[in-house]
């Protein structure tokens, strides 16, 4: 069973600054809450219950969120705020704990989920990465059908999705005979991080969704500098792949790349609109705006 989830939040969010110079940019909200509670959201959902967050010292409000915090709470019983009261507290559900660990240096993906290496021990551990909302309709979301189908076949899962062919030097690209259908997964012949337009082995990206075996970290241990100089999952993964199969997950969910200005703009309109209390007033407000 995939219990523990890793999320490398250390990143200091050039893409988005300057909203985020002083807050972390998994803070920055997404109609009424942080981007990075519909993550921790989605690896709950997929039977998650232990959140890894991989951090760095200025990101401390990250884990204030996710904490208790009691003041604010007795300030809110007192005044019979019962709604808002449970709102805070039900952030993370009782079953679910918050862990953290720090990357010291910003040496890359790779090593940033290396850092969590005593944390995950033996077991095998799922790797979300939280400047990607996946929405998804179904009950089941995306991750849980990954986590299934690892255990059931026990093979890695890498989640993908296919992006317009001059977009392929932003991500993992995996390699693969076919494009599997939506929801389903395909053993990959390799996979690359960020190849130069024109040598891509497909256009299916990799979305930043993984189930990975604990020996994985004994690879990234191992795992060279790579591209950007930084030492990266998709390295580790590639090695990972020549000794036992690894699949290619094709995801039936939305991404929003909320790391990107325009994606988290997207992310907030999808959002707003589909809140089961704010969403029909907030598109009347769009209508109303006549853009
Ligand atoms: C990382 C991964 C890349 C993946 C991407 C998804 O890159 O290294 O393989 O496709 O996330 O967002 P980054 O965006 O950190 O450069």
């Amino acid at each position: 069973m995939i219990k523990k989830a890793i999320l490398p939040v250390a990143g200091l969010g050039t893409r988005f600054l300057p909203a985020s110079k002083s807050i972390p940019k998994e803070m920055v909200t997404v109609v009424d809450r942080p981007a990075i509670e519909y993550v921790v959201k989605e690896a709950v959902a997929a039977g998650i219950e232990q959140i890894i967050l991989v951090t760095h010292s200025s990101k401390a409000s990250i884990e204030n969120y996710f904490d208790r915090n009691f003041e604010l709470e007795t300030t809110l019983e007192n005044k019979k705020k019962y709604d808002l009261l449970k709102s805070i507290t039900e952030i993370v559900p009782d079953h679910v704990s918050i862990v953290s660990v720090r990357q010291p240096q910003p040496l890359g993906l790779g090593h940033a989920v290396l850092c969590a290496k005593d944390i995950v021990g033996n077991e095998a551990f799922a790797v979300l990465l939280p400047d990607v909302l996946v929405k998804d309709t179904d009950l089941k979301n995306d991750l849980a059908q990954m986590i299934e189908r690892f255990n059931e076949v026990n093979a890695s899962q890498i989640m993908v999705e296919a992006v317009p062919d001059h977009m392929v030097d932003q991500y993992g690209i995996v390699d693969v005979e076919h494009s599997p259908e939506e929801g389903k997964s395909i053993v990959m012949q390799g996979i690359v991080e960020k190849p130069a337009a024109g040598t891509a082995p497909s256009n299916l990206s990799v979305v930043g969704r993984y189930v990975l075996p604990a020996q994985i970290m004994k690879l990234l241990q191992e795992t060279p500098k790579g591209a950007g100089n930084e030492i990266q999952l998709t390295d580790a993964i590639a090695m990972l792949q020549k000794t036992e199969a690894v699949e290619a997950y094709r995801m039936k969910g939305q991404t929003f790349d909320c790391g990107s200005k325009l994606g988290y703009l997207k992310a907030v309109l999808r959002y707003g609109v589909d809140h089961p209390q704010l969403g029909d007033d907030f598109k009347a407000m769009i209508q109303e705006l006549n853009l």
